[in-house]
């Protein structure tokens, strides 16, 4: 989960990388480097901590030249640390490389290339790329490159630069994005689409094996093979303020408030005019198709695997489908039940995560018909995946996921009721009550946003404390999860999440004097069994925050504090409920001077094991 970025053409490369990398940084900031060919040579500048570490170091004498790569880092293989720092190079210093991924082989290789006299200076896996080349490379860059790929194993996106022929840029991946900017007699390189969008719009995307030689003029693209392959260009129609803060102090926050926008772009033509039906032209199933299901499973990680959670309730509540929900990093290793009548459904806002991809190949190999989530165009899992639905939330910069979650419930929520539709599962009159509860969602997750002084409040008011619990049932739990994990990742509070009726199985010995519990209670249903709940919590002294519904009076007398969200259908409540613990979290971090949009030990986008 690092950033790549490249650059050729007749323009200064530093200042592109500098600014290309400044885009991704959100794919790894633990360290940042450049190489760029001054006409002679390639100068290396790297340095450990964040881009404007790199940037201060060059502030007097950025490196000159026209063909250059860079890379932010977020360390797998060493520590963070300067000469871990990408990129790297061989003995000589002529070849240098960047790489997100891992060379899973690395141990062997650099055993080997040391017996025959290399040496290195990093603790990386990516160095054996760097000396291989020069190992190989007898006169021709293209046919060192691949004889590289045909020794390594493992995830990559690799970029290669050479004194030698320093007219190109080589480069190729594998389960690791590469995107290519094709710009007027000048090219670009970038990990994500965000890095080049400010030069070009005309992008293609590499697929797993392909190579591209990159000159100022042309991109050639091959298999191993050497077979020529013609790419389909495509215009990245997203507008460049998108992907930045556009006035709010930190990405987290404004991506909160891009949800009820993002909430009606998921919708925007899946909802039939007259609200009879779900339209997904992306699966167009027949009843057959949906028979042919007999269980569906449901893998993801974090905030998309609590997204999961809320999907099987839909599903099997909804459109009486048997489903199970699983963590991606589990679900592969553990020997799943899963066959061609099993439908796996996916669930990544980048969609590169790796273990959710590992899974999604895994029930692949199983035979299953699989259909992916996700938010990212041309991501390895929409790829992979035999069907996709995009989530239509837009970049999501912040390492918290907000916007990514709400628009997933969304397509879980159109899944379901897509499915029920065609399993005549549902009652029309019903199906029509919630399409028109979808409908409101957008104004009604406007309303919660425009009044968040009591958060805030709240917030200042229980920041400091260590413990936070959130307690829920039924779809009310699997919200208090996403809740207690937006708190701890970004704030360092430690918040646990508990179904309500688990609390007097054990953990109600931790509930004491003060101890802030957030209880949510907007599920009809089992109310009563919540207050219940809210009582034992409150015996121990507690300070009850309860979230629910508008007109539910009752609530007031059992807690301490209320949040309220607007009333709305049973299975909707989720897509509002989470809003205000996003909101508490966000100003919980505030309150503790914590960095918001790059929490401590985390990245955006999980590439690695
Ligand atoms: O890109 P993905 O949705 O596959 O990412 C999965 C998780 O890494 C991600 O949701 C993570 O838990 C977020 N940082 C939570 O806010």
């Amino acid at each position: 989960m690092c950033g790549i970025v490249g650059y050729i053409g007749p323009k200064e490369a530093a200042q592109f990388l500098i600014e290309g990398m400044s885009k991704l940084e959100y794919r790894g900031y633990d360290s940042a480097g450049i190489a760029v060919f001054d006409g002679h040579k390639i100068n290396v500048e790297k340095t450990v901590g964040r881009l404007g570490m790199l940037e201060k170091k060059i502030e007097q004498a950025p490196p000159k030249g026209h063909t250059g790569i860079g890379h932010t880092r977020w360390a797998t293989h060493g520590r963070p640390s300067d000469v871990n720092s990408h990129p790297h190079t061989d003995c000589t210093g002529k070849f240098v490389v960047v790489h997100n991924g891992i060379i899973e082989n690395y141990l062997h290789i650099k055993e080997k290339l040391i017996e025959k006299g290399h040496t290195f200076t990093s603790e990386t896996d990516t160095e054996v790329v760097a000396h291989l080349i020069e190992e190989y490379y007898d006169g021709d860059f293209e046919a060192a490159v691949k004889k590289v790929l045909a020794e390594i194993e493992g995830s990559y996106a690799l970029v290669f630069m050479t004194e030698y022929e320093p007219d190109k840029i080589i480069c190729t991946k594998q389960d690791n994005p590469l995107v290519i900017g094709l710009g007027e007699g000048e090219n670009f390189i970038a990990s994500d689409i965000p890095a080049i969008i400010n030069r070009t719009r005309k992008t293609f995307i590499l697929s797993d094996g392909e190579m591209a030689i990159v000159t100022k003029d042309s991109v050639w693209v091959q298999n191993r093979q050497g077979v020529p392959i013609t790419k389909k260009i495509f215009e990245v129609n997203w507008d460049a303020e998108a992907a930045e803060k556009g006035g709010y102090e930190h990405f987290m926050i404004k991506e909160i408030y891009e949800q009820p926008k993002a909430i009606r772009e998921t919708m925007l033509g899946r909802l039939a005019k007259d609200d009879s039906s779900i339209i997904l032209d992306e699966l167009k199933w027949t009843k057959e198709d949906v028979a042919a299901i007999k269980k569906i499973v449901i893998v993801a990680c974090g905030t998309a695997y609590h997204a999961g959670i809320v999907g099987k309730y839909y599903l099997e509540q909804l459109a009486r489908m048997p489903v199970e929900v699983d963590i991606a990093s589990e679900f592969r290793y553990r020997s799943p039940l899963v066959d061609e009548s099993t439908l796996a459904i996916v669930i990544s806002q980048s969609g590169e995560t790796s273990d959710t991809l590992a899974a999604l190949k895994e029930a692949k190999r199983l035979g299953a018909r699989t259909l992916a989530v996700t938010n990212v165009v041309g991501s390895s899992i929409s790829r992979e995946a035999d069907q996709v639905i995009y989530t239509w939330a837009g970049p999501e910069i912040a390492v918290a996921s907000t916007k990514a979650y709400t628009t997933q419930l969304i397509s879980m929520c159109l899944l379901a009721l897509y499915i029920a539709g065609l399993k005549e599962a549902i009652a029309p009159e019903r199906l029509k009550e919630l399409i028109h509860g979808l409908k409101e969602l957008p104004a009604q997750a406007h309303e919660l946003l425009e009044d968040v002084e009591p958060i805030k409040t709240f917030a200042q008011q229980y920041g400091f404390n260590e413990d936070v619990f959130f307690i829920g049932r039924s779809l009310d739990y699997a919200v208090a999860l996403e809740g207690s994990l937006k708190l701890k990742e970004i704030s360092y509070i430690h918040a646990e999440a508990y179904a309500a009726g688990e609390l007097k199985h054990g953990t109600l010995a931790l509930i004491v004097e003060g101890i802030p519990v957030i209880a949510l209670a907007t599920q009809k249903d089992v109310y009563e069994k919540t207050l219940s709940n809210i009582k034992e919590v409150k015996a121990r002294d507690a300070v009850v925050i309860g979230l629910a519904m508008q007109g539910d009076e009752q609530i007031k007398k059992y807690v301490d504090h209320t949040i309220f969200i607007p009333a709305t259908e049973k299975y909707l409540t989720p897509i509002l409920a989470v809003i205000p613990l996003q909101l508490l979290a966000y100003y919980a971090a505030i309150t503790r001077g914590c960095d918001v949009d790059k929490p401590r030990n985390l990245a955006k986008s999980v590439t690695v094991e």
